[in-house]
């Protein structure tokens, strides 16, 4: 069996820890071949584990897109640098994967899309929430008319994540680097999320804030400020008419980690409810009241590297989260930036006209 040969830049926590390798390990016709980061540890740490070549470990991304043992671009950096490194991916020819949120602004994650599309290169984006089996079954669950009409739209993303003792001044609390705190971090998924179940967004108003305003440089320990949103919630108004909010937090006290959507349509009601990993799903019947307890059947459920490396293959589905995915996504984390910025209501039009 040929494999397809991944080359990862940024081999930080998502790439090792959380997703991308132990995904990459349960799928068959794959192998990781290369990789680089600008931390020099990490490399050798990383690089030891999985016991790449000495020659197979770059610093520069540059000399990894460029090296003939790599077929396809795994970009799991912090953001900022995510649609420089694409771009080369897209000069040498090289499919790739990108994390979420896929850039900084719409303005150039365009760019990109354009680029790739011009060069005819393929593009996937982990908009991780589609390779889930709840939401992968919700979806199934709405597009089938469960609810019928939809009317609201109700989630809930809060962590405790930014409570944790000594939590150093990371990237993802300095905005020159994540473009913004839970607003793009989170938000993300519950954005991509609300288009996944076949909904798009018309316009948003949102707005943020900042509880834990200074934390100690990773680098010298120093107390320096923090510049990107604790929380923000975000009120948007559905092309179809129904409503949808989206609360998010990373300094929820007594919660590690819950995520609801509540989604209210003209049959009634469904629940999801993911919480420090335990999952529920619940129908409540709008006529009767009655509840019922769902489970998602094993047809939906999803590894998400695979899907990338399909897609290296030339195999996608409807799930498969693509750069224009990640670009419908990003014009909605744009409208609400600019909103809670300039403090008014902004249509997805206007970020897409600008
Ligand atoms: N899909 C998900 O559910 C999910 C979850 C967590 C994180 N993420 C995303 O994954 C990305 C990384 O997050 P993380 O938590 O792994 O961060 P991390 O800090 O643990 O890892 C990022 C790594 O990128 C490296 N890096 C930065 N710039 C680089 C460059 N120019 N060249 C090579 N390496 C570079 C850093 O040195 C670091 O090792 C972010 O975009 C984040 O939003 C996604």
């Amino acid at each position: 069996m040929k494999k397809v040969r991944i080359g990862i830049v940024g081999v930080g926590k998502i790439a090792v820890e959380w997703a991308h390798i132990p995904q990459y390990n349960q799928v068959e016709n794959c192998e990781i071949t290369a990789i680089c980061d600008i931390d020099e540890k990490k490399l050798r740490e990383v690089g030891d584990m999985l016991g790449i070549p000495e020659n197979r470990r770059f610093v520069d991304y540059k000399e990894l897109i460029a090296c003939e043992d790599v077929d396809a671009v795994d970009i799991a950096t912090w953001n900022s640098v995510h649609c420089e490194i694409a771009m080369e991916a897209v000069r040498a020819g090289k499919t790739f994967s990108i994390e979420k949120p896929v850039g900084m602004n719409y303005k150039e994650v365009k760019e990109l899309y354009d680029f790739a599309n011009e060069k005819n290169v393929e593009s996937f984006v982990c908009l991780s929430w589609r390779y889930r089996q709840y939401p992968r079954y919700l979806r199934y669950l709405v597009k089938n008319g469960k609810l019928g009409k939809l009317y609201h739209v109700y989630i809930r993303c809060i962590k405790d994540s930014g409570l944790w003792e000594g939590r150093k001044r990371e990237w993802r609390f300095d905005r020159s680097r994540a473009g913004s705190g839970v607003l793009c971090d989170l938000g993300s998924h519950m954005i991509d999320t609300v288009r996944f179940l076949g909904e798009e967004f018309k316009e948003v108003s949102a707005n943020w804030g900042i509880f834990i305003t200074e934390r100690p440089s990773e680098e010298t320990g120093e107390i320096v400020p923090v510049d990107t949103d604790d929380w923000s919630n975000i009120n948007g108004v559905l092309e179809s008419g129904a409503s949808c909010t989206i609360q998010l937090s990373r300094c929820a006290t007594t919660i590690p980690d819950l995520i609801q959507f509540e989604l209210y349509g003209e049959k009634g009601k469904l629940l999801y409810t993911y919480l420090a990993g335990e999952q529920s799903l619940e129908f409540v019947d709008a006529k009767d009241k009655k509840s019922e307890m769902l489970t998602p059947p094993d047809e939906f459920a999803a590894i998400q590297s695979k899907s990338f490396v399909d897609l290296v293959d030339g195999i996608e589905d409807e799930y498969t989260a693509k750069l224009y995915h990640g670009l419908e996504c990003q014009a909605v984390i744009d409208a609400a930036r600019i909103s809670c910025e300039e403090r008014r209501i902004v249509t997805i039009d206007e970020i897409k006209n600008v």
